[in-house]
């Protein structure tokens, strides 16, 4: 039996624009995202002579077919036309499910990198991260990770400079958002500020981090606040804590602060942690 271990990073989104609906349903976006170091474990057992299984070491996450991991090790096995005699994904999961950070979808990406690997790497990285796109929109990013621009439904990705350093506050709030009816929702609202990712795109390539938090922007966040207005709680306590930048994460629930430093960081966690047991420090992470 041969057993890989490989880490499943978290993202964040630093701009997310939806541009408009397409014919097969799902939105064109534009969106700056980032690897962020809250990470899922997922350990791969091949050859184990048995029917494919997943565990999870907690509850509410699916251990069956649904799961994206097993999807992912499906189209990964379908196109390499390969046979693992058996197969049991196991995950640790420390990332919130339901919070716009991509939990499942960087589980997906996790067993992709791992199998293309164990199997001397029959895909390359972008076709791997093309595989991906089967599997969800925000795989093909978690394959590749790092700071890249992602257009498309998700699949288009480009490189950009690496996010400057810095550590960032993640609050998972109690309430979870469908992110279909979010996207529904925002067909119907008229969208008053879009981020411009050209100018992020110069921020991050001068590296400063000011700018870069200064630009940080989401469509969704507006609609997602005005139905909840703790998410304006969590941004107030960031902001008052030295928070230099603060907005939701993709289609949320979760928000994200860009803190200067792991002191600041720190004091943001004590004053969120009583009312917010899912608020987490976190670095970026350029290479995954
Ligand atoms: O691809 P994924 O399964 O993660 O998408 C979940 C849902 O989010 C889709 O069924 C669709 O309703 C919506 N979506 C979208 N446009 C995207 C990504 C997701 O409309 N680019």
């Amino acid at each position: 039996m041969n057993t890989l271990l490989e880490p499943a990073f978290a993202k964040i989104n630093l701009t997310l624009d939806v541009l408009g609906k397409r014919p097969d349903g799902y939105h064109d976006i534009k969106s700056v995202m980032q690897t962020i170091s809250l990470r899922d474990d997922v350990t791969l057992e091949l050859d184990t002579g048995k029917p494919w299984s997943v565990m999870c070491q907690q509850e509410g996450f699916p251990t069956d077919e649904e799961n994206l991991a097993w999807k992912a090790a499906k189209v990964f096995f379908d196109t390499v036309q390969k046979d693992p005699n058996g197969l049991n994904i196991c995950i640790n999961k420390r990332i919130p499910a339901q919070a716009g950070l991509g939990g499942g979808s960087a589980d997906a990406a996790a067993v992709l990198r791992a199998l293309n690997r164990h199997y001397n790497s029959p895909l390359s990285i972008l076709a791997l991260a093309e595989l991906g796109s089967l599997v969800g929109s925000d795989v093909p990013f978690c394959v590749v990770g790092g700071t890249a621009e992602v257009t498309g439904r998700g699949e288009r990705l480009r490189k950009l400079a690496d996010m400057p350093e810095c550590v960032f506050v993640v609050v998972k709030p109690d309430f979870s958002v469908s992110t279909p009816e979010l996207y529904q929702k925002l067909d119907k609202t008229a969208i008053a500020r879009r981020p411009d990712h050209g100018a992020m795109e110069s921020a991050l390539l001068a590296g400063e981090l000011g700018r870069v938090a200064d630009l940080i922007g989401n469509v969704f966040d507006p609609v997602v606040t005005a139905e909840h207005l703790e998410l304006n709680y969590i941004k107030s306590i960031c902001n008052s804590y030295g928070s230099l930048g603060q907005q939701m994460t993709g289609s949320g629930s979760a928000v994200y602060a860009i803190m200067p430093s792991f002191e600041y960081a720190a004091v943001v966690c004590n004053m969120l942690k009583d009312n917010y047991p899912q608020v987490f420090i976190s670095m970026p992470v350029s290479n995954v």
